[in-house]
């Protein structure tokens, strides 16, 4: 537990620092009890970049939903071929995964928030929490430029619900940032970024969007803006 002074003067410390230093500094304090959570995003992979860097044993899980976009599987291959590493992935729980699909349907998630938020629950929360299992640090790709839910989110932060400290290296890098250290360091990343979809979670949950939407704006196009979270980032 770490108090909300404690939060601030760990925010000071590390304002000046690079994703890389931070990383780098938290990596060598807590070893294997620190992961990234990748969703393979751009930020994920460029986190990933970072992290095999830094540690070639860097811990680095993702959750496999079982509704992934195929690019997105591809892309965990080509990522564990690209670095000669194994991500951790985690699988929702068969039993719980059945008898929700037996209740609710295999699409529920257009009925209602309280659907979506279910079939979140199941597919990843529930997964989520028995990957924290031996872990203090939560290395996430979050950016404040994503979206108006994600615009107060600070650099280091204490993660109440999951009694965790939750760093977003990234957080004040815009997306053309992300894009350089990509093409730069030729990090791999998904095929559909190149086919309309900025932001990429599950395949029945996101669509392509024109480039002068927010770039989270074919997550959950049907809800209203400020309820685009799938609860992993709940304040
Ligand atoms: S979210 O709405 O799906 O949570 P986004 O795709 O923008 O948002 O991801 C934000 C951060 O949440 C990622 O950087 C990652 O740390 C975590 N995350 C989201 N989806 C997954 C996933 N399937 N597996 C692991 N981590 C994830
Ligand atoms: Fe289910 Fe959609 Fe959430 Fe994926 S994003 S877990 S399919 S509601």
């Amino acid at each position: 537990m770490y108090t909300k002074e404690e939060i601030d003067s760990l925010n000071i410390k590390y304002a000046d620092a690079s994703a890389q230093e931070l990383l780098q500094s938290f990596m060598s304090q807590y070893g294997a009890r620190l992961a990234l959570s990748s969703s393979l995003s751009i930020e994920d992979q460029t986190l990933t970049d970072m992290m095999l860097r830094i540690d070639p044993q860097a811990n680095i899980f993702t959750l496999d939903t079982g509704r992934l976009f195929p690019e997105t599987y591809e892309l965990i291959d080509r990522t564990n071929e690209h670095y000669k590493v194994k991500l951790k992935v985690y699988c929702p729980q068969t039993e719980a995964l059945q008898q929700f699909v037996a209740t609710e349907g295999i699409n529920p998630f257009y009925e209602s928030i309280e659907k979506r938020h279910a079939c979140c629950e199941v597919r990843k929360l529930e997964p989520l929490r028995r990957a924290f299992r031996d872990l203090d640090v939560w290395v996430c790709g979050l950016r404040s430029a994503q979206s108006v839910t994600r615009s107060d989110m600070r650099l280091i932060e204490w993660d109440e619900r999951h009694g965790l400290l939750k760093i977003n290296p990234l957080i004040h890098w815009t997306e053309q940032q992300v894009w350089d250290y990509i093409k730069e360091n030729r990090v791999p990343y998904n095929r559909l970024h190149d086919k309309g979809f900025p932001s990429i979670g599950c395949e029945p949950c996101t669509r392509a969007v024109r480039r002068i939407d927010d770039v989270r704006a074919g997550r959950w196009w049907w809800e209203s803006p400020d309820h685009r979270e799938c609860g992993l980032h709940v304040r």
